[in-house]
C-alpha cells in the first residue's frame, strides 16, 4: 500500500527504462481471474452507502466487472478518456522518483499480480485488486484526477526540499486512507480502504478509531502506521476542497514543518474538530472549508 519504498535501485529485467512491465493479461489463471471475482463481489456487498459517490461513479463507468481481471488495453481507452489518465503495470514497489514521474504524467503505477486465494485479507505489497479496484475509480473524477497529478509533481518537489516523509503521510491520509463529509453521512474515498472489506467496515463504523476534519499541516505532521486498521481518519469536505487546500506553495509549510514535532497516531489535539457518528464535519459552503 505504501508507495513510498525504495525496493530495487534499477529496473529488474524485464521492465522497461521507467519500470513499466507488460500487464501480460492473456497468462493470468482461471483462479486469478476468480480472486479478482470475488473480491469484487465481496466489496459490492459492502461499499454502497459507505464509498463516497466519486468512488462508485467511477467503478461504474469503468466498468471493472466483466469477469477477472481487468484488461488494461481495454481499461486504459475508458480511463483516458474520460480524464486522461492510464494505468501501466510495475513489477511491485517502485523509487520514489519514478512513482512521481509516473503520477505527474497521468499513469498510474499498478501491481501485476494478484493476491494468492489464501491472502484475501491481508498482503504487503499493493496487488492488481488494490491499485486498480482501489485506486483507478477515483480517477475517473477531475478534480481527484488533477489531484494526483499535483501530488506527482509536488513529490518531485518534496524529494528535492528533503520533506517527502511528510508529504507521504499527505499520500497516507488522503490517497489511501481518506474519508469525506458527504453532509449526509461520512463516506469512504481511500483506496487503501475501498479495497479491504474489514477496513471498508471498521474506518466508518468502529469506535476506536479519531476522525479528524482535514488539516493540511496537522496530517503532515501525523505519524502513519502500515501494519493494522489506522488509528485516525483525516475527513474531507469534498474533493474540490482538498484540491483548493493543496494549491498552495508548500514551501512555508516545509520550513515550518522541520522545527515541529510529529504527532502520535492516537492523539487528539485541542484545535482538532473531531467528527463523531451523526455529527456533520462541515456546514456545506459550496463545498469549501467552513472556517
Ligand atoms: N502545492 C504543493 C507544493 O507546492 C504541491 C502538491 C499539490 C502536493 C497537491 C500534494 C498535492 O509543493
Ligand atoms: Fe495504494
Amino acid at each position: 500500500m505504501s508507495d513510498f519504498e525504495h525496493v530495487f535501485e534499477k529496473p529488474p529485467e524485464g521492465a522497461a527504462a521507467d519500470w513499466t512491465i507488460s500487464q501480460n493479461w492473456r497468462a493470468y489463471t482461471e483462479v486469478e481471474h476468480d480472486t479478482w471475482d470475488t473480491l469484487y463481489a465481496r466489496q459490492m456487498e459492502i461499499l454502497p452507502g459507505r464509498a463516497s459517490n466519486a468512488f462508485m461513479k467511477g467503478l461504474q463507468a469503468l466498468d471493472l466487472n466483466t469477469g477477472g481481471i481487468p484488461d488494461f488495453a481495454v481499461l486504459n481507452p475508458k480511463l483516458k478518456a474520460l480524464t486522461g489518465w492510464t494505468v501501466v503495470c510495475v513489477p511491485g514497489l517502485v523509487p520514489d522518483d519514478v512513482f512521481f514521474d509516473h503520477l505527474a504524467n497521468r499513469r498510474f503505477p499498478s501491481g501485476q499480480f494478484i493476491r494468492k486465494p489464501d491472502q484475501l485479507d491481508y498482503l504487503q505489497e499493493p496487488d492488481i485488486f488494490h491499485d486498480v479496484f482501489g485506486h483507478v475509480p477515483m480517477l475517473t473524477d477531475p478534480d481527484f484526477a488533477d489531484y494526483m497529478q499535483a501530488y506527482g509533481k509536488g513529490g518531485q518537489r518534496a524529494q528535492s526540499l528533503g520533506m517527502l516523509k511528510n508529504l507521504a503521510r499527505l499520500y497516507w491520509y488522503t490517497v489511501e486512507f481518506g474519508l469525506m463529509d458527504e453532509g449526509d453521512g461520512l463516506r469512504i474515498y481511500g483506496a487503501g480502504i475501498v479495497s479491504s472489506a474489514t477496513e471498508s467496515v471498521f474506518s466508518l463504523e468502529d469506535a476506536s478509531p479519531n476522525r479528524i476534519a482535514f488539516d493540511l499541516e496537522r496530517i503532515m505532521r501525523t505519524d502513519y502506521r502500515i501494519d493494522d486498521f489506522q488509528q485516525v481518519y483525516f475527513v474531507i469536505p469534498s474533493i474540490e476542497a482538498l484540491n483548493d487546500a493543496t494549491l498552495e506553495d508548500f514551501g512555508p509549510i516545509y520550513d515550518r514543518l522541520k522545527g515541529a514535532s510529529d504527532i502520535g497516531i492516537e492523539t487528539i489535539l485541542p484545535y482538532d474538530r473531531v467528527i463523531t457518528q451523526g455529527t456533520q464535519a462541515y456546514a456545506h459552503k459550496g463545498g469549501r472549508f467552513a472556517a
